[in-house]
């Protein structure tokens, strides 16, 4: 089954290929149309965001797309910044990882968890969808280099490293991506036959 990653982001990309290269699917990227489009992330939650990707570039390629949307959840800061996590501080990855840390001065609860919505829609409108999660806490300082976004602040449940620090071959294993994916996976002949 082909099947078009609809994302402009890299870094995402390369993790969704990754986790995905053992699978059944043989994808497709947006640099194949050379297309840059950005399509508006107006939903409230990571899923209607994936579904709007999925559902637009499905219907635009005639064929199955697959959108990823997401982002970080801080319980003291009412589970945002969410769905705006890429637009948080609206400067880019490290000014957001700065502004999270002014945030959080001074308050001691620092759970949080990492959410990824995977949508993969037919040119029908036919959507499959799934959610992965991994919890943790946001450090005080940003440490290690590997990863994107907020991996710097992010120390996962059961370890004492953030996810920059810990690197790809862990993260692959423990994120919500890759949770997602897993379920992906285990429906992935029921998508085929669909197709
Ligand atoms: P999206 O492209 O609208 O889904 O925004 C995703 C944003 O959430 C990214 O720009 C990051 O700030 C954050 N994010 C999503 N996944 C990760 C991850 O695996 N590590 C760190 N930050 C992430």
């Amino acid at each position: 089954m082909k099947i078009l990653i609809a994302s402009h982001n890299e870094n995402k990309t390369r993790e969704l290929n990754h986790l995905l290269s053992s699978s059944k699917l043989t994808f497709v990227g947006l640099n194949v149309f050379d297309n840059h489009e950005a399509v508006e992330e107006t939903g409230k939650t990571f899923i209607e965001n994936a579904t709007l990707k999925a559902i637009h570039f499905a219907n635009k390629y005639h064929m199955p797309s697959l959108a990823d949307d997401s982002g970080i959840e801080v319980e003291a800061l009412n589970h945002g910044p969410g769905v705006y996590s890429k637009r948080y501080s609206g400067k880019g990855d490290h000014a957001n990882n700065l502004k999270l840390l002014d945030e959080l001065q001074g308050i001691t609860n620092r759970r949080a968890r990492f959410v990824a919505a995977i949508v993969v829609a037919f040119p029908d409108g036919k959507t499959f969808t799934f959610e992965g999660h991994v919890n943790g806490t946001i450090g005080f300082e940003l440490k290690g280099d590997q990863g994107f976004g907020y991996d710097p602040l992010f120390i996962p449940d059961g370890y004492y490293q953030t996810m920059a620090e810990l690197g790809s071959i862990v993260k692959d294993q423990i994120s919500h991506r890759a949770n997602a994916i897993k379920q992906l996976k285990e429906h992935i002949d029921e998508m085929a036959h669909y197709q």
